[in-house]
């Protein structure tokens, strides 16, 4: 913004000046200082094209909810590379933890058919799963004065506002799973990783790839 101001400022003082030329010589491009405004104009080229496009707008009122932002990154990648399923798995909410205990994933997922693959494929591995709702109505606790939505919703049901956010970066075509293991991702006793997450994983894989 300081750019844009000072480039106006520029092309205003050396054109209003009263017909003091300051530019003077060879080389000087008195001529093309129409160009000078290239900077400013750059600018409002951008903000005029953006406003078009309206890109998804979100406002970051929690910078510690970093995580859901580059996973909303990563599942927009997989569905631009043509991704038929996407299960994703974070750490994503304390809340989470809070709700469910160390022993127990949360599942979010709007499809039946997807949810029936992945809780298959953890009663074959032990890994415990919940499924928790995707509550729409929650949607409101996310909305935002500036943007589209904000990237943390109020403490209530924050499992299922961050489910939901990232809900809105996933093709409606495309399937998708996420499963919430800030719980079970730590064995709090012998201070190590559990690695929950991957034999799951592996037999769905196995099960369902074709
Ligand atoms: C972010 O915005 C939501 C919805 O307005 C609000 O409930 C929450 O308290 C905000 N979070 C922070 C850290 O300010």
């Amino acid at each position: 913004m300081l750019k844009l101001l000072l480039q106006l400022f520029f092309v205003s003082f050396c054109f209003i000046s009263g017909g003091y030329n300051i530019k003077t010589g060879p080389g000087c491009m008195i001529e093309l200082m129409k160009f000078d405004m290239g900077g400013s104009a750059a600018v409002f080229g951008a903000a005029k094209a953006l406003g078009q496009i309206k890109p998804l707008g979100v406002e970051v009122n929690n910078t510690d909810a970093e995580g859901r932002l580059t996973l909303a990154d990563a599942l927009v990648y997989a569905c631009n590379q043509g991704a038929e399923k996407i299960v994703d798995l974070a750490t994503l909410t304390g809340a989470c933890i809070i709700g469910l205990g160390s022993s127990i994933g949360g599942v979010f997922t709007p499809s039946d058919d997807l949810a029936k693959e992945v809780f298959e494929a953890s009663e074959a591995s032990g890994e415990k799963l919940w499924r928790l709702p995707l509550e729409e109505s929650y949607w409101e606790s996310m909305k935002s004065g500036v943007a589209d939505m904000v990237n943390t919703g109020a403490r209530p049901g924050s499992a299922i506002t961050a489910a939901l956010f990232l809900k809105q970066f996933v093709d409606e075509k495309v399937q998708w799973l996420h499963i919430d293991m800030a719980g079970p991702v730590w064995n709090e006793k012998q201070r190590c990783a559990t690695g929950f997450g991957v034999a799951t994983l592996v037999e769905w894989v196995l099960k369902n790839a074709s």
